[in-house]
């Protein structure tokens, strides 16, 4: 073989390389062009974005008669009004949570939402589609309370849930007969069932607020840290007196409850010494810190236990379902 013949091969070598990946190139941006028109076809035929909740229909919710036994023996039944005039104190907050980290210690709760706002409701994930009747129902059109319960929201809990519709019960209970005893009698059926009844007041002292305090046995008062912590309180007070004297007389505070607590803060320390040097003995020892997690965990529809189960606000909530079974 001579020297030319080597040259010539090694040159149709390198046309023969030069051509194949050309044919390469040309091939890759025929399929890229494919897949372009696949995915152009895909998008262009894709429907329109839907909204989550029309995506995902909200499945029914299960019903009282098909609640899991309880497994415990149930001794006597406490009924707590989580209540304050004075709006946005922490009491859903405190209705929500408290019912969570005791039913997770093993207690039965029932969680009245007696708001209506529904924040309770909606804190524990109930959406507004899925309620069928509501505390309304139950106040106004004779409905069985047990008709209405939405079983096992979440470890040992129970729900009675609340919808605007309770908007117009404070007008429409002032012309029925034993208005402020609705409340009582429906959740008088519950005694021995549940160890805890937990009722989430709205912020007025209204007729459904005048409604749990005949219902309730004892009172929780959530207290935020802050400015005028104790405006209102009076009021409250002799709410609670005139509705002891005359409709429910072993009404008693069970405890007083600091909220949003910042201990960065001298009006925060100050609030409490505030607070404890008031109500004395029935400040529950647990302060509530203000922590964002414990306001973005209603958007989750979860309670903070199962939200962010380590945090600060977690472990508050626990400590304060601790000191509630302790109060007996
Ligand atoms: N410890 C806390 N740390 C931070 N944010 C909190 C805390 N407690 C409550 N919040 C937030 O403060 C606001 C009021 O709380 P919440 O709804 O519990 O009060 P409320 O007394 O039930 O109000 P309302 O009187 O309107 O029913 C909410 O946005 C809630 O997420
Ligand atoms: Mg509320």
């Amino acid at each position: 073989m001579g020297f030319f013949d080597g040259l010539k091969r090694e040159k149709r070598d390198i046309d023969l390389i030069s051509q194949q990946s050309q044919f390469e190139s040309e091939n890759s941006s025929d399929l890229r062009e494919e897949v372009d028109s696949e995915e152009l076809i895909e998008v262009i035929e894709r429907p329109a974005v839907q909204s989550p909740a029309q995506e995902i229909p909200a499945p029914p919710l299960k019903t009282y008669k098909d609640k899991a036994p309880v497994k415990h023996v149930i001794g006597q039944t406490k009924i707590i009004a989580i209540i304050n005039q004075k709006g946005g104190v922490g009491k859903s907050t405190t209705a929500v949570n408290l019912a969570a980290a005791l039913g997770s210690l093993g207690k039965q709760v029932l969680l009245v939402d007696l708001d209506p706002q529904g924040n309770s409701s909606s804190g524990l994930g109930v959406m507004k589609s899925q309620i069928r009747n509501c505390i309304y129902d139950v106040l106004l059109n004779d409905e069985p309370i047990e008709e209405v319960i939405i079983p096992d929201i979440c470890e040992g809990v129970d729900i009675v849930p609340a919808t605007i519709n309770l908007a117009g019960a404070e007008v429409e209970l002032v012309t029925e007969m034993a208005r402020e005893n609705r409340l009582k009698d429906a959740t008088g059926s519950l005694r021995g069932k549940y160890d805890f009844i937990l009722i989430d007041c709205p912020p007025a002292l209204g007729l459904l607020t005048i409604n749990a305090l005949v219902a309730a046995d004892k009172l929780i008062i959530p207290i935020q840290c802050e400015f005028y912590a104790l405006e209102g309180v009076t009021k409250l007070l002799d709410s609670m007196k005139r509705v002891k004297s005359r409709l429910n007389p072993t009404l008693d505070i069970y405890g007083v409850l600091l909220t949003m607590y910042d201990g960065r803060t001298t009006l925060s320390r100050q609030v409490v010494e505030e607070v404890r040097n008031y109500f004395g003995k029935s400040v529950f020892k647990t302060l509530i810190p203000r922590t964002v997690k414990l306001s973005e965990a209603p958007s989750y529809g979860q309670a903070i236990i199962t939200y962010d189960p380590a945090g600060k606000g977690a472990l508050a909530y626990m400590d304060l379902a601790k000191e509630v079974i302790q109060r007996g």
